[in-house]
């Protein structure tokens, strides 16, 4: 049968398309606060572990599903399971992507004002005031038009780039974009290290401290392996839906965790070198991107072009995420309900730009509105889908490779494209299988422990006496 899929253009599009959806506000914004506030180095660690034990073969095993079956998720599990129950993981997956994309349009769309805020200036009346730097973020973010504006500017990006295809779109904007990414980061990389003082940043980031390594970090590591490499949804299965039978799928997988990582220790030292060589708070949490970093930009030398060169990467990193999150949802209307590329891209793009009005609007004139658990409309689908959705996603594909599909048919998946074949089968199979069950087991146990915390006020651990 004769394949009318788009398809990549070449194995280096892909994997800057693939790393484009990885890298996002995770590496820029998450990781670093993230790190700041859970020991540094240590959190550094546990997250790497995770990467590699849990993420690695999740990854494989979404690219492998999505290139045998040359489907998106619905289509794809359907199709290896003989349309049983595991089709709902598949639409698991665009829920969880609808969820995501209705808050993090909404940061996309801050980044877009915040790159413009620091062009035009915005950030010298900051300088090393941090009191109304953060009033001035409040200010914005409860607004009610402003970043609703900002939001729709973001979104119309993210649709016209997916409606002019998988090669001409989204590899085209990954291959422009990523390339300006890494060249800006490691120019700021240099610029903080020469400030004096910055390369105490450096140990902040680089030196263990296990000592400040809690139970919750690791969780929290975890959490955001996931969240990082995009995985649980079905983004890599569908952009492995894309992919030809010649491409190698584990050193495809390998390229895309070391960019990922790679990406988010430099926007780590980048940050922390400025943040120590002005002496801020390192550990400010998210606001230490959006109230923070707006008042050290003006007292370094060319400040406005560095603060300016920070948000527009922040603004690219997320717009490539947000296009591979988008995609989820198209490509479900292509696959399984014959619509065209732009008639599905237009309909969920405006869709999640509404309800992603509301998520802004809940930091405003809908503050009072709590939904469950007294927390924002934004912050519940933030929640909800990476301490749930994504982890429950993507231990349901470890589950669905390991009791359904087989871990022997996955390693041949794996293994056409790949040239070598100077290693030992059986040891590989074995291997491939312990670590989806590690994966699978990790994720039900922490997921466990999160639905403990949120129902019974107490976690397993507690409960355990650690
Ligand atoms: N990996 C992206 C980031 O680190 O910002 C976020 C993301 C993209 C999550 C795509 C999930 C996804 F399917």
């Amino acid at each position: 049968m004769k394949n009318n899929r788009e398809q990549w253009g070449s194995r280096l599009g892909f994997i800057l398309a693939a790393s484009g959806s990885a890298v996002g506000l995770g590496n820029i914004w998450k990781y670093p606060h993230m790190a700041g506030q859970n020991g540094g180095a240590a959190f550094t660690i546990v997250y790497l572990i995770c990467i590699l034990i849990v993420g690695l073969p999740v990854l494989l095993g979404e690219l492998a599903i999505g290139r045998n079956t040359q489907l998106s998720p619905v289509g794809a599990f359907k199709k290896l399971s003989n349309a049983s129950y595991w089709k709902w993981v598949g639409f698991l997956g665009v829920s969880s992507a609808f969820v995501i994309l209705s808050f993090y349009g909404v940061v996309g769309g801050w980044t877009l004002r915040y790159t413009f805020f620091s062009l035009f200036g915005g950030f010298d009346a900051l300088s090393g005031n941090s009191d109304s730097s953060a009033k001035i973020f409040s200010l914005f973010v409860s607004n009610d038009i402003n970043p609703i504006f900002w939001l729709i500017l973001f979104m119309s990006l993210c649709m016209f780039i997916i409606i002019k295809g998988v090669k001409s779109g989204i590899e085209q904007a990954a291959k422009i974009m990523m390339p300006i990414i890494i060249v800006i980061l490691i120019l700021l990389v240099i610029k903080g290290l020469s400030l004096e003082g910055g390369k105490k940043g450096l140990k902040f980031l680089f030196m263990p401290k296990f000592s400040d390594l809690t139970p919750s970090s690791i969780v929290m590591a975890l959490g955001h392996a996931f969240f990082t490499l995009s995985l649980g949804m079905g983004t890599m299965i569908t952009y492995g839906s894309y992919l030809g039978k010649n491409q190698n799928l584990i050193s495809s997988a390998l390229w895309v965790i070391i960019l990922d990582t790679i990406i988010a220790m430099l926007a780590g030292t980048a940050i922390f070198t400025i943040v120590f060589a002005m002496g801020a708070d390192p550990s400010s949490g998210p606001g230490l991107i959006f109230e923070v970093l707006p008042t050290i930009f003006p007292q370094i030398g060319g400040g406005v072009i560095w603060g300016t060169l920070f948000f527009f990467i922040l603004f690219m990193a997320a717009l490539t995420s947000a296009v591979s999150i988008l995609e989820v949802i198209t490509s479900y209307f292509i696959d399984q309900k014959g619509w065209t590329r732009e008639r599905a891209t237009l309909s969920f793009g405006i869709l999640i730009t509404i309800v992603g009005m509301f998520c802004s609007l809940s930091m405003g004139s809908f503050n009072d509105f709590k939904i469950i658990f007294n927390i924002s409309f934004m912050d519940f689908l933030d929640e909800l889908s990476s301490k749930y959705m994504l982890p429950i996603g993507g231990a349901l594909t470890a589950l669905f490779i390991l009791s359904k599909w087989s871990v022997k048919t996955f390693l041949d998946e794996i293994l056409v494209g790949v040239q070598t074949r100077k290693f030992d089968k059986g040891l590989l199979l074995n291997f491939l299988k312990v670590l989806l069950i590690v994966s699978s087991f990790i994720v039900g146990l922490i997921i466990l422990n999160e639905l403990f915390e949120l129902f019974f006020g107490s976690s397993l651990q507690k409960i355990a006496g650690f």
